[in-house]
């Protein structure tokens, strides 16, 4: 059995359920692409796992942002800017892939790992206390 790339734990945790529930899915689907890899499955049902991270990513940016709005974080745009430069970063890869230009590697998913795991442990945390405070859970 192929190890997990990424594994939740209390480190990853935010305080706040329903956005680690949200990142804990997305993880999942980082391991899933991985997984896909190791496997070497076909480009092309690779690439549809990365479009499914996608689209999931902007479901939860978009859901993180309302909440922002809602409770008027200090940080909004800041933060809404690493999401959108992150999505394009995506869309990026997405697009040299299906060209041809780029190959889907074990790269791309330690990018999307590390991109990820980096923007949970000092982006968002930094939110942690502030949503608290304001009721959110
Ligand atoms: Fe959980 Fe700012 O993404």
């Amino acid at each position: 059995m192929i190890m997990a790339l990424i594994n939740w734990d209390d480190s990853l945790s935010v305080k706040i359920n329903s956005i680690d529930d949200q990142h804990k899915k997305l993880i999942a689907m980082i391991n899933d692409f991985y997984d896909g890899i190791s496997k070497r499955s076909g480009q092309e049902s690779v690439l549809k796992l990365i479009l499914e991270m996608k689209n999931y990513t902007v479901v939860h940016f978009t859901n993180e942002e309302k909440i922002m709005r809602q409770v008027n974080y200090p940080d909004f745009d800041s933060h809404k800017k690493l999401h959108e430069n992150f999505i394009a970063k995506v869309v990026e890869l997405e697009t040299k892939i299906k060209s041809g230009k780029l190959v889907i590697s074990l790269e791309i998913t330690t990018f999307l790992k590390d991109w990820l795991k980096n923007h949970i442990m000092v982006i968002d945390k930094k939110y942690s206390d502030y949503f608290m405070r304001k009721g959110i859970n």
